[in-house]
C-alpha cells in the first residue's frame, strides 16, 4: 500500500484549498476532508433554527447535539446535517457571511476539531481548513499554507458565482473576503495562521494544475521519507 501520511492545507478564502486538495487526493488515492464544510453545516443548522450568532450558549448546545456527516462523492464530498443533505445549501452567500462568526465560538471549535482528529486517525487524509496544521493535525507529515492576493481570490469567487448565474458585485466580494480573513485571523481560539513548518505556496496567477503538481511532488517525497 501507499505509505500513509496526512496532509494539512490551510489558508484564506479563495486560495484554492478545496479545488487543489480534491484533485491531489484523487491522484494520491487519499481521502479529502473539507473542514470548512463542517463549520458551514453548523452555521446552516444555527440559522435554520432561528438562532443569531451572539446566542453563544444556545449555539454551543446545538453544536453538541447536531450530527454532522461527510461522505466522499464524485466531485468532492456530500454534507449531511442530522441525516439531511445540505451540500448545496451550505455554499449560499448568507452562510458565507455568517460562518466565521459561528466558527469563532470555542465550543463549536472543540466539537468539530475532535471530530476532525478522529477522521484522520488512520492517516491517508488530505484535510483543508484554517487551523489544520496548527491545531487539528499538528503532526501531519506535510503542511501547506496556500495563499493569494485578496484581489485574485475575490476574482475567483466572482467567476465561480457568475458561472452559477449568481452575479454579486466584485467590490462586495472583496469586502466580504477581507472581513472574513480579518475575523479568522484575529479570533482567540486557533486563528488562521501559517504553521511554522508549513510550505507556503502563493497561488496568485498560478494555474490549478501547477499547484496540484507541486503538492503531489511534495507529498511523494514525504511518503518516501515516511517509509524510510
Ligand atoms: O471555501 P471558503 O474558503 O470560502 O471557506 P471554507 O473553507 O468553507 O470555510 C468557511 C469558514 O469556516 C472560514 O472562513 C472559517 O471562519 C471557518 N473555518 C474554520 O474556522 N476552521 C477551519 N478549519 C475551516 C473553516
Ligand atoms: O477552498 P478555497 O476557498 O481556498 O478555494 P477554492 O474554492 O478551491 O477555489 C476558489 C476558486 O478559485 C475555484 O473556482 C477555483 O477553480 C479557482 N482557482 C483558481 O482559479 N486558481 C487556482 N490556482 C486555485 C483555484
Amino acid at each position: 500500500p501507499d505509505s500513509l501520511i496526512n496532509i494539512a492545507i490551510d489558508g484564506p478564502a479563495g486560495a484554492g484549498k478545496s479545488t487543489v486538495a480534491r484533485l491531489a487526493a484523487s491522484k494520491l488515492h487519499m481521502i479529502y476532508i473539507d473542514t470548512g464544510a463542517m463549520y458551514r453545516a453548523v452555521t446552516w443548522k444555527v440559522l435554520s433554527t432561528g438562532l443569531a450568532a451572539h446566542q453563544i450558549e444556545e449555539i454551543a448546545q446545538l453544536a453538541e447535539t447536531t450530527e454532522i456527516a461527510l461522505e466522499p462523492s464524485e466531485d468532492g464530498q456530500k454534507v449531511f446535517v442530522d441525516g439531511v443533505e445540505v451540500t448545496e445549501q451550505i455554499r449560499e452567500p448568507y452562510i458565507s457571511q455568517k460562518v466565521s462568526h459561528i466558527a469563532k465560538i470555542p465550543s463549536v471549535r472543540n466539537r468539530l476539531t475532535s471530530l476532525q482528529k478522529q477522521m484522520a486517525i488512520h492517516k491517508g487524509v488530505i484535510m483543508d481548513g484554517r487551523d489544520i496544521g496548527t491545531h487539528v493535525l499538528p503532526d501531519a507529515e506535510l503542511k501547506i499554507y496556500l495563499t493569494a492576493s485578496v484581489e485574485a481570490r475575490a476574482k475567483r469567487r466572482y467567476e465561480e458565482l457568475k458561472a452559477k448565474s449568481h452575479e454579486v458585485p466584485y467590490e462586495q466580494i472583496v469586502k466580504e473576503i477581507a472581513e472574513r480573513d480579518h475575523t479568522d485571523e484575529t479570533r482567540e481560539v486557533s486563528p488562521l495562521r501559517q504553521a511554522e513548518d508549513a510550505v507556503v505556496l502563493d497561488t496568485t496567477g498560478l494555474p490549478i494544475e501547477a499547484v496540484v503538481h507541486r503538492i503531489i511532488a511534495l507529498a511523494e517525497s514525504r511518503m518516501t521519507s515516511a517509509q524510510g
